[in-house]
């Protein structure tokens, strides 16, 4: 279980939590300049932690052992129906003023069965009583297909296709920049936008307020020049989405390529090792599973190519967002602010795209606004 992973590499620190999370606050404290600036001018940390999948019971030490390494980007969504512990975590950590609520850029995202305008106020206040705050930093339409409003996340009709709503994601926005007025979101956004349809809203008579990032699957297999590119153009900041290929996605193929195995990859890795002494400072921190310095036994093999793919994505100035329920996991991907990856390798990395996805999402292929159909 990741869980028990988790506090295994805790527990075999000498000194014990409290120190260990002394000692990871210093060690993080230098990275905390490492932003984006949006359009609003407000200041998102460039590296935040994903919480798709994070299970109920994991999911709460996932983000207080997150928060005391250093993050302070959390990405949520209602979805992902686990914001009231994710909620709970930060009250905890808050309370025990480890942090304060404005050091933090919490986001969340609007689920398609809530984009008729009448229901989107009451969506947000959800994810607001769920997380415990007064408001997001960040509201951002989840998918740009609105589909029937009802119990299931999914409405299917009777042949098993997909139901959506007459409501477009042009009403939707409308009612997003409402809860902007309201204060209860900060900044609002898009998330699996094609440029075609970010040129449609950003065109949208009467547009009150720009989206300033659209979140998007992003990594060396899909790359996403010219969408980032488009969206760089207009002001819009862009987040990756599953910057590790989601090794635990459901539906996986065995001949899935793999971000995590690819020797390409893997050989900039091996070039990026932790030098003797940063190795003795996570050792001395109780974290010997994070280095290559560790016994056999704690060696994650796959672990060094998850800090090239998430450093790739800081060096092309996009917010990347990878998810871990595994606390030596967190921290290790935390450990991408001191080591630069070269022109060369960043050119490898790009050079690496095939246009892969993840994430086709089939649910939405037979709807109008299925956006994957555009080159970008
Ligand atoms: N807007 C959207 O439509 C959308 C879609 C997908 C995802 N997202 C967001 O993006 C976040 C990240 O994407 P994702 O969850 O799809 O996938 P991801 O971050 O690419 O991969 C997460 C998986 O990688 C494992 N992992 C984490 N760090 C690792 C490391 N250093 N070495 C090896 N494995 C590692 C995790 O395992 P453990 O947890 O077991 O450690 C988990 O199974 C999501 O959680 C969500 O917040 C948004």
């Amino acid at each position: 279980m990741p869980g028990q992973a988790a506090s295994s590499a805790v527990s075999t620190f000498p000194w014990g939590r409290r120190h260990l999370t002394c000692s990871l606050r210093a060690v993080s404290a230098r990275t905390m300049a490492n932003f984006v600036e949006l359009s609003t001018k407000a200041k998102v940390p460039i590296l935040g932690l994903g919480t798709w999948k994070s299970g109920l019971g994991e999911v709460r030490e996932a983000v207080k052992g997150a928060i005391d390494i250093g993050y302070r980007h959390l990405d949520c969504a209602y979805v992902y129906e686990n914001e009231h512990e994710v909620g709970e975590a930060i009250q905890e950590k808050i309370q025990e003023k480890a942090v304060k609520r404005e050091e933090l850029f919490i986001v969340s995202k609007l689920w398609p069965t809530f984009m008729e305008k009448h229901l989107v106020r009451e969506s947000c206040q959800k994810t607001l009583k769920d997380l415990r705050l007064d408001y997001l930093d960040l509201y951002v339409i989840h998918f740009l297909q609105a589909l029937q409003p009802g119990e299931d996340l999914i409405p299917k009709d009777d042949k098993g296709d997909t139901i959506s709503s007459k409501t477009t994601f042009l009403d939707t926005w409308e009612a997003v920049e409402e809860l902007v007025d309201e204060g209860l979101v900060k900044n609002i956004g898009i998330s699996n936008f094609n440029h075609f349809q970010i040129e449609r809203l950003l065109n949208k008579p009467g547009l009150k307020y720009k989206p300033v990032i659209n979140q998007v699957e992003c990594h060396p297999y899909l790359t996403q020049e010219k969408l980032i590119q488009y969206c760089q153009s207009k002001g819009i900041s862009a987040t990756a989405y599953s910057p590790l290929g989601c090794p635990n996605r459901s539906g996986a193929k065995p001949e899935d390529p793999s971000l995590l195995e690819d020797p390409k990859i893997n050989e900039i890795a091996a070039k990026h090792k932790k030098s003797a002494a940063q190795a003795s400072v996570l050792w001395c921190l109780g974290l010997a599973a994070l280095t290559h310095v560790g016994s056999s036994r704690n060696r994650d093999r796959t672990s060094i190519p998850g800090m090239v793919l998430i450093r790739f994505h800081i060096q092309r100035h996009v917010i990347v967002i990878p998810k871990s329920v595994t606390l030596a996991r967190i921290a290790e991907n935390f450990q991408v602010f001191d080591f630069k990856l070269s022109d060369e390798e960043m050119a490898t990395l790009l050079s690496l795209n095939r246009d892969w996805r993840y994430y086709p999402f089939h649910w939405l292929k037979s709807l109008e606004e299925y956006p994957l159909y555009a080159e970008y």
